[in-house]
């Protein structure tokens, strides 16, 4: 891919499944990685696995709902590996339950990780590239945000505002060169997606959506690294403001 190597990218949640293979991919396009996840354990193991196949990665142990610890891991970040080139926010969380089985905790919980860790971010982040007048951000939502999911509603909500937010910022941030973009992964075989189908109605749920996928399978996690890298490289540079699906043609939108 274009324009990628020597280039820096911090992505959020690089230690959970799709996180870590957008780590693995973006290094072995020779960037120099910041692994954020709040797991230090699992953001160190994809550190660990991209030095051994001879990338450039660092793992920090941060949750992105703490702003200040957000900004104090972005500079360390860019003290050691210099000014950040790309911003992929991945980290995400959900609890599956219907809506009016929930109460407003649970949505507090889902509203901080979802909607307000990747606005820390994107505040934290795009100052500097804004004054670089450069940079790229790809935003990980779900196509829950794009169609609606059952016994996702407050997950699917916040979903759908990161794609609202990653539109308006795209025009903010298009004088500057910036461009912003939304890869919306359907059902995807990661730890998120196995605690849904543990659930007592779990083999039945998978079996139904395996039919309903016209790909016929559900999404790996290896499948999603290929579109961001494409998105923060130069052969996207006159793509902003655009949401991608990538879920086995799940949901077609015209
Ligand atoms: N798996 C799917 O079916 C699916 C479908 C659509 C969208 N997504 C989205 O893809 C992204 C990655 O999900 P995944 O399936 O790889 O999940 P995952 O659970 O395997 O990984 C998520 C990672 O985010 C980290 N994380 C959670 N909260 C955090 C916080 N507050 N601060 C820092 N790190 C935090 C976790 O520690 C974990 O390593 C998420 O945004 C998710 O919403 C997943």
């Amino acid at each position: 891919m274009r324009g990628l190597a020597g280039k820096t990218a911090i992505v959020t949640g690089g230690g959970g499944g799709i996180g870590r293979e957008i780590c693995l991919r973006l290094t072995q396009e020779e960037m120099h990685v910041g692994v954020f996840d709040k797991n230090a354990d699992a953001a160190k193991a994809t550190a660990d696995a991209v030095a051994a196949a001879g990338g450039k990665a660092a793992p920090y142990a941060i949750d992105i709902t703490d702003y200040a610890a957000v900004g104090t891991a972005v500079a360390a970040f860019e003290a050691e590996a210099g000014p950040v080139d790309v911003l992929v926010n991945n980290a995400g969380w959900d609890k599956f339950a219907y809506f009016l089985a929930t109460e407003p905790p649970l949505w507090d919980q889902l509203i901080a990780i979802n909607l307000q860790g990747p606005i820390n971010l994107h505040h934290i982040v795009l100052k500097g590239m804004d004054a670089r007048k450069r940079g790229r951000v790809v935003n990980i939502a779900s196509d829950a945000g794009r169609v609606g999911s059952s016994m996702e509603a407050v997950y699917s909500a916040c979903k759908g505002g990161i794609i609202a937010f990653t539109k308006t910022m795209a025009r903010e941030m298009a004088r500057a060169g910036v461009t912003l973009n939304v890869v919306c992964p359907g059902p995807t075989e990661t730890p998120l997606l196995s605690t849904f189908l543990e659930g007592p109605q779990g083999q039945r749920v998978y079996e139904g959506l395996k039919r309903s996928i016209p790909l016929g399978r559900l999404g790996r996690p290896d499948d999603i690294p290929g579109i961001v890298a494409f998105l923060a490289s130069d052969d996207a540079a006159f793509m902003t403001g655009q949401v991608i699906s990538v879920s086995g043609g799940l949901t077609m939108n015209g």
